[in-house]
């Protein structure tokens, strides 16, 4: 038997999976580290520790299955997107990485619509200037760190500092690559136009590759490290949103993949590079070849239950909460929650967005209160959906949910009926890492590709029709829309 490893190294642990050529997942392990946030809106964190934790997670994933390194065929990256990690000439790590979630670089975001203009940034790229993005923290580098840049030789995206570390190879593939909006995603390469806008020599930038191409392979120094064999190929994996798209099998148009977590991720693949004209949807390439995909990323999804549970019920566990809502009538009796607790990404790229509840009457209860967050997170989420099918993605046929938030019947149910598409549970539940390692086992030849490799992988386990609060929630749902416009004044007035 022939062996795989995903590997993810997501923001707060690295997670090592190893997967049979058969797509069981044989075991887990995960090395945790925290980020530092030296200033306001800052996030940072020392690539070496991803380092550390790929060498601890793999040498105890390989220690636990005790399988042979030597039958390991494969290994495929992914992780968290977007971060800057800048080395020197010897390969050396400048300073500490800025990750996905920094917020410092409003200023450069500007300046590269300025640059550029939004709108032929937005036809090169797929994607508006965000803080979370890559380029613009290379302009916040070369504007407030210019030492540091004059000695800058490499840009890596985090899982490929990984990479480097495993194989001496500079790589990088290509849904990360369209995550730093130096890339024309119609071409899945560097895009000279912007990269000269924006004084980025190309010779600093990795060679670009498919998602189960190999890239390199395992040093003999990186064997040691880890335990596993010299030469073992390694391939370009992807970003960690495609890379779970791939793991859930969102690999065809028409299968959208909706990840309640913290966040919520709406991410759906499409057969060409589709584009939302104002850039309120993600649109990057996909971790296949050939393929592109769209994504709605909504910041507080479950995390809005979390916060309501813990301020509210903090002695009632989800279930003891969520079940009795569902004695709650659809609408609950005239209750809109927004879910912009921590302001909001898709459709509102607003960091000042706030949550409310609206129409709160003596009548209403806890259960109606918590009944409307979950109500209110499907309509944000159905916000994505309606961008989607705008932007000419065509049916969605199947919604595969994933996360914490998609164990509760009620909130599969309600989202079913808000969505007015049905919704299925999938017997894959590793995200990313095993995306990664399908990536590698197709890489490896095991696969034809990575349809197959879903396919022969990943099943349905159960499925929620819509139901009959599909009217009620049609109706409600230009109410929702509503809000936002009506209170953005006072969003923005609140301090
Ligand atoms: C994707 C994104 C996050 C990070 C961290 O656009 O910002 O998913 O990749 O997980």
């Amino acid at each position: 038997m022939t062996y795989f490893i995903g590997i993810d190294t997501s923001t707060t642990a690295t997670k090592a999976l190893l997967m049979d050529a058969e797509g069981h997942v044989i075991s887990t392990a995960a090395a945790e580290y925290s980020f530092e946030t030296p200033q306001p809106l800052w996030t940072e964190q020392d690539p070496d520790l991803w380092w550390d934790a790929t060498v601890k997670s793999t040498r105890q994933v390989m220690a636990d299955s005790g399988i042979e390194g030597s039958q390991v065929k494969g290994i495929g990256l992914t992780g968290q997107m977007h971060g800057l990690v800048l080395l020197d000439e010897q390969g050396e790590v400048l300073r500490p990485a800025i990750l996905w979630n920094d917020q410092r670089t409003g200023a450069q975001c500007d300046q590269i619509r300025a640059r550029i203009g939004r709108e032929r940034l937005i036809q090169i790229t797929g994607n508006d200037a965000l803080t979370g993005f890559t380029a613009p923290k290379i302009l916040w580098v070369q504007q407030n760190e210019p030492d540091l840049w004059a000695r800058t030789r490499h840009i890596l995206l985090p899982k490929d500092f990984v990479r480097y570390k495993l194989t001496g190879e500079f790589a990088c593939d290509r849904a990360g690559g369209a995550g730093t909006i130096l890339f024309d995603i119609k071409k899945r390469s560097w895009s000279p136009e912007v990269l000269a806008a924006l004084d980025i020599p190309s010779e600093l930038l990795p060679a670009t590759f498919e998602g189960p191409q190999v890239t390199s392979t395992l040093s003999p120094q990186a064997a040691v490290d880890t335990g596993l064999a010299p030469g073992i190929p390694v391939v370009g994996g992807g970003g960690d949103q495609a890379a779970a798209a791939v793991g859930t099998g969102a690999v065809t148009e028409g299968i959208v993949s909706l990840s309640l977590g913290t966040s919520g991720v709406v991410f759906a693949t499409s057969d060409h590079p589709a584009i939302e004209p104002e850039g309120r949807l993600h649109a990057f390439c996909h971790a296949l070849p050939d393929k592109w995909h769209l994504m709605g990323v909504m910041l507080s999804a479950a995390g809005s239950l979390r916060w309501f549970r813990d301020s509210f019920a903090p002695q009632q566990d989800f279930d003891a909460l969520v079940t009795p809502a569902a004695e709650i009538p659809p609408g609950c009796d005239g209750l809109i929650f927004l879910p912009y607790l921590t302001g909001e990404r898709t459709p509102h790229p607003d960091p000042l967005a706030r949550g409310a509840f609206v129409g709160l009457t003596v009548r209403h209860t806890l259960q109606h209160l918590t009944r409307a967050v979950l109500e209110g997170v499907a309509f944000g989420l159905r916000d994505s959906f309606e961008l989607m099918k705008a932007t000419g993605l065509g049916e969605i046929r199947q919604v595969r949910v994933t996360g914490g938030g998609a164990q509760s019947p009620l909130w599969r149910q309600i989202l079913a009926d808000v969505l007015g598409a049905e919704l299925v549970t999938i017997n894959a539940v590793e995200g990313a890492a095993y995306g990664a390692a399908l990536l590698a086992a197709t890489g490896a030849g095991i696969f034809l590709d990575m349809e197959t490799a879903c396919e022969s992988t990943i099943s349905v386990t159960g499925r929620t029709a819509p139901g009959e609060a599909v009217q009620t929630y049609q109706a409600l749902y230009p109410l929702y829309r509503g809000l936002y416009p009506a209170l953005k004044p006072t969003f923005n007035a609140l301090m």
